[in-house]
């Protein structure tokens, strides 16, 4: 089989890694790639947002499955694009991808389909918002509608900061029009969750647990980023929390996409909160966590493609997923002063050490090939991911690994996993 990547981050190079490892794959493509990608797969220059000349490609190509790692090409319906041309390719369908594209449609579909969530209220207009803030309990949540890289949430202590929150995303637009419309929400307090789902429209398959940790600083401070790290399995996610959310969230949420005609078929992600009164989803994401994927797909048993064809062929009843017993820790590796300014372009040492060892992998994320060899390119550089028996041992490791690694401005946070077994 040939295969097609779409993306170019660490949760891509986690996703090539997978599918380099499946009996079925011959040759892999990805678009556009990084340099670690290109250790295993042929990087082609075309980007994410190009939807036609990804469907070009693959049908000149001949590629057998194309699988979408990114949620921008998603929301903008690459997937209705190739699938018009008889391509095979693994993603939710436009109208589907959009329970991560508007978070106005999510929240109503929750509201619709009784799946718990946090309470809310939807405005498209900055007055009505600013009115509604006068009687509202604190903290409260503001909420882009649209995608905004994870950054167009604001928790506001405060009236003031959730007037001046209403003013950046409504008024100034800080993240365009993914700010036309926002959502305000109730805030809820509990340990955060991500639960990654194969889908076929019909069925939903969850996999292993995992937590990201989202702010730039240790003990959770500094400004939100893409994710500095994550662990799996999460040790909150019991099997009383699993029994419930597979009863009243994940079921449903498939469930509630098919009765509105938008059968979801990919990757379902749900961001959920574990409650007082129970698991509440936060949000839903249409693809791979990054850098979830870095975690939880190293300590995948299947083969990653048999089980995407099942979601595409609409037989995912017919595949039971396994995981190792054990657990994996991911620490991202970052360019001093992310997610704000920093500088590109440091030459990176050390990545031959992870070089044929089995339970420690180096993704890429902001790397690129030059005359001097690879060098930084983005804010977060590489994800160091290790496995281990327990989640301290897995720590320990990553932590170890973060050492064989060398470039100016080399930046972590040293509590990724922390303070949840110990
Ligand atoms: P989201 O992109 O919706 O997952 O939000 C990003 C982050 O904001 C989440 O991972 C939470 O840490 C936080 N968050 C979102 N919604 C709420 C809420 N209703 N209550 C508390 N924290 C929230
Ligand atoms: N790590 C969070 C995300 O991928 O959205």
């Amino acid at each position: 089989m040939k295969v097609l990547i779409v993306g170019s981050g660490g949760r891509e190079h986690a996703i090539a890694a997978r599918a380099a490892k499946s009996p079925k794959v011959d040759k892999i493509y990805c678009a556009p790639g990084n340099a670690g990608i290109a250790g295993i797969a042929e990087c082609v220059d075309i980007g994410a947002m190009e939807l036609d000349r990804l469907a070009d490609f693959a049908e000149e190509k001949e590629i057998d499955l194309t699988i979408i790692g990114m949620d921008d090409p998603l929301v903008a319906g690459v997937v209705d694009v190739f699938e018009k041309r008889g391509l095979r390719v693994f993603g939710p369908r436009k109208n589907a991808a959009i329970l991560e594209g508007s978070k106005a449609f999510s929240k109503d579909l929750m509201k619709k389909y009784n799946i718990p969530t946090a309470a809310y209220e939807t405005f498209d207009n900055a007055e009505e918002a600013l009115a509604y803030l006068q009687n509202s309990q604190y903290p409260l949540v503001l909420k882009a509608d649209g995608l905004a890289l994870g950054k167009g949430v604001l928790i506001c202590n405060t009236k003031e900061e959730a007037e001046a929150g209403v003013k950046t995303l409504m008024l100034e637009k800080q993240f365009g029009s993914a700010g036309d419309r926002i959502v305000v929400e109730e805030f809820l307090t509990g340990r955060e969750v991500s639960v990654l789902c194969y889908c076929d429209g019909t069925h939903i398959l969850p996999m292993t647990s995992a937590q990201d940790h989202k702010r730039a600083k240790d003990g959770d401070q500094g400004l939100n980023t893409g994710g500095m790290g994550t662990f799996s399995p999460s040790p909150f996610y019991t099997e009383e929390v699993d029994a419930f959310c597979k009863k009243y969230i994940y079921q449903p949420s498939m469930d509630a996409m098919k009765a509105e005609g938008r059968d979801f078929v990919g990757i379902m992600f749900l961001g959920l909160i574990l409650t007082e009164e129970g698991p509440k989803v936060l949000e839903y994401n249409a693809r791979f966590g990054d850098p979830e994927a870095q975690v939880v797909l190293p300590r995948m048993k299947n083969d990653m493609i048999e089980v995407m064809e099942a979601c595409i062929d609409g037989c995912l009843d017919k595949i039971s997923l396994e995981f190792e017993d054990n657990a994996a820790v991911c620490v991202i590796l970052a360019s001093d002063g992310y997610p704000e300014h920093y500088e590109k372009g440091k030459e990176i040492y050390g990545l031959e050490r992870f070089e044929g060892l089995e339970d420690y992998y180096v993704f890429h994320a902001g790397t690129k090939r030059t005359e001097k060899g690879i060098v930084t390119n983005g804010g977060r550089v590489l994800g160091v991911t290790a496995k281990g028996g327990s989640l301290k041992e897995a720590r320990d490791n990553a932590y170890k690994a973060t050492e064989w690694i060398e470039f100016s401005d080399k930046y972590m946070r040293h509590d990724i996993g922390k303070a949840i077994d110990e």
